[in-house]
């Protein structure tokens, strides 16, 4: 990629078509927002080429065994984007923001998604299960330090 791509923290609106593109358009949801979108924690991140979004994640708190904890949600790329380290260098990107305020971050993948995540070192921490309207998923984590 020639282009120059830029990771940092951002806006619910910046992020908010990239998420509806990619993880809304075709389902059953008819709204990209998540609960949680506004909570003071919750902390939006973006990969920009300029001003143009091309992968997204959104952060929401959410503590695991009595531990801080943030739960990772919306991970996207944009379709013409994919499979150029887009989206790790996002994750490395959000674990490095947590990582002196966290034990760990966790997510709901989606089963074809959990391959992604095992890149970048996180587990699966629980059997496969069905978001409706979505399909299979399986949680997984990423321990940032130790608890
Ligand atoms: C999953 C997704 C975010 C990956 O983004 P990306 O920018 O293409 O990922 P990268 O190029 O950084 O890939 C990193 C590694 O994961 C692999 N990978 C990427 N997408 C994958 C997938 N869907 N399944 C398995 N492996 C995948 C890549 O081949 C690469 O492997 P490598 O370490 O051998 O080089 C992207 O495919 C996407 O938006 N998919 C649709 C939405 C989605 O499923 N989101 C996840 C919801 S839980």
């Amino acid at each position: 990629m020639s282009s120059i791509v830029r990771f940092r923290v951002s806006s619910c609106d910046e992020i908010l078509a990239l998420r509806e593109q990619v993880l809304i358009e075709g389902t059953d949801r008819s709204d990209a927002a998540f609960d949680g979108d506004f909570d003071i924690e919750t902390v939006h991140f973006g990969a920009f080429i300029e001003d143009e979004n091309i992968a997204c994640a959104s952060c929401m708190r959410s503590d695991r065994e009595g531990r801080p904890a943030w739960q990772l949600r919306g991970m996207a790329t944009h379709a013409e984007h994919r499979d150029v380290g887009v989206g790790r260098q996002l994750l490395a990107f959000i674990e490095q923001h947590f990582r002196s305020s966290a034990d760990m971050l966790w997510c709901n993948a989606r089963t074809g998604a959990v391959s992604f995540y095992e890149r970048s070192a996180w587990e699966c921490t629980g059997d496969v299960f069905d978001i409706a309207g979505v399909g299979p998923h399986r949680e997984m984590r990423k321990k940032l330090r130790l608890a």
